[in-house]
């Protein structure tokens, strides 16, 4: 049976966690969505998933949340991850770190296994092992288990997801880079029925930097003092891929999605999000 998933990109701060509030009930019902994946790192104001944030974004309807370098941030996830296997930290940290970076799920009679990767490249505090070697293992692995593989690749250069995209060609199902929160425009069914995007966007503030405020990441860039980023609220949209998948695993679609959504003009209400 084909599936569609939807893959949304990193929920940035309480905008973020608006638009999910806002879209995401009526948005699977319409296009009859089977699965959704988001990336939730940067749901506590920009820096970390604290545990009512996940609590939270897995009740409005998101099925898997992935991680990135930021997924320890919060000290509540460290141990609250490795009780909820819904949270995902990235497959290449130390094996005997808190939580998982794999979950198998299945979906429609469809068994389906999201994988989580952290690149390699740009994260000088991480010690990670070779996310390109573990990523043919994880989904040679999905493949032994009857299982579709959906990696969710977190990582910085654009060169690093593309080859990772194309290693995996025909291998797995769906390769979605995250991390940049920049949705790039090449969304794209590679030559082996891989559905591949370099970046899958941000979900929040699109008229700011990365869903920060634009001045306070301006002055930083002139002064080269570190200053606290804030939450942006303008021009909210949630923003993510979504994918169709025939029975033989092959991706058949992917489209990108934006939908705008009201931001709370109050700050109190704000606060609620
Ligand atoms: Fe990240």
């Amino acid at each position: 049976m084909s599936i569609r998933v939807l893959f949304l990109g990193e929920i940035v701060g309480r905008p973020g966690i608006q638009t999910v509030k806002e879209t995401l009930k009526t948005l699977r019902q319409e296009k009859q969505i089977d699965l959704v994946i988001a990336n939730g790192e940067g749901a506590t104001n920009g820096f970390g998933l604290g545990r009512a944030h996940s609590m939270q974004l897995l009740k409005l309807g998101i099925d898997v949340l992935t991680g990135g370098e930021k997924i320890y941030y919060k000290m509540d996830m460290v141990e609250f991850i490795a009780k909820n296997p819904s949270i995902l930290r990235p497959a290449n940290y130390p094996q005997q770190n808190p939580g998982r970076g794999v979950r198998y799920l299945t979906v429609k009679e469809t068994k389906v296994c999201v994988i989580n990767i952290l690149g390699n490249a740009d994260f000088p505090r991480t010690h990670l092992s070779n996310a390109f070697s573990l990523a043919q293992l994880l989904v040679d692995k999905a493949k032994e288990d009857g299982a579709l593989a959906l990696v969710q690749f977190h990582a910085s250069p654009t060169a690093e997801k593309l080859s990772m995209g194309f290693m995996l060609d025909g291998k797995a199902s769906a390769v979605i880079g995250t991390h940049t929160k920049v949705l790039s425009a090449d969304a794209t069914i590679l030559k082996g029925g891989t559905a591949y995007i370099t970046d899958n966007g941000r979900c929040g503030s699109q008229m700011s930097v990365g869903g920060f405020d634009k001045q306070v990441e301006i002055d930083k860039h002139i002064s080269q003092v570190p200053a606290r980023s804030f939450e942006c609220w303008e021009d909210l949209k949630l923003v993510g891929v979504l994918v169709d998948i025939a029975d033989d695993g092959k991706a058949t679609s992917i489209e990108t999605i934006q939908i705008p959504v009201e931001a709370k003009t109050d700050e109190k209400e704000q606060k609620d999000v």
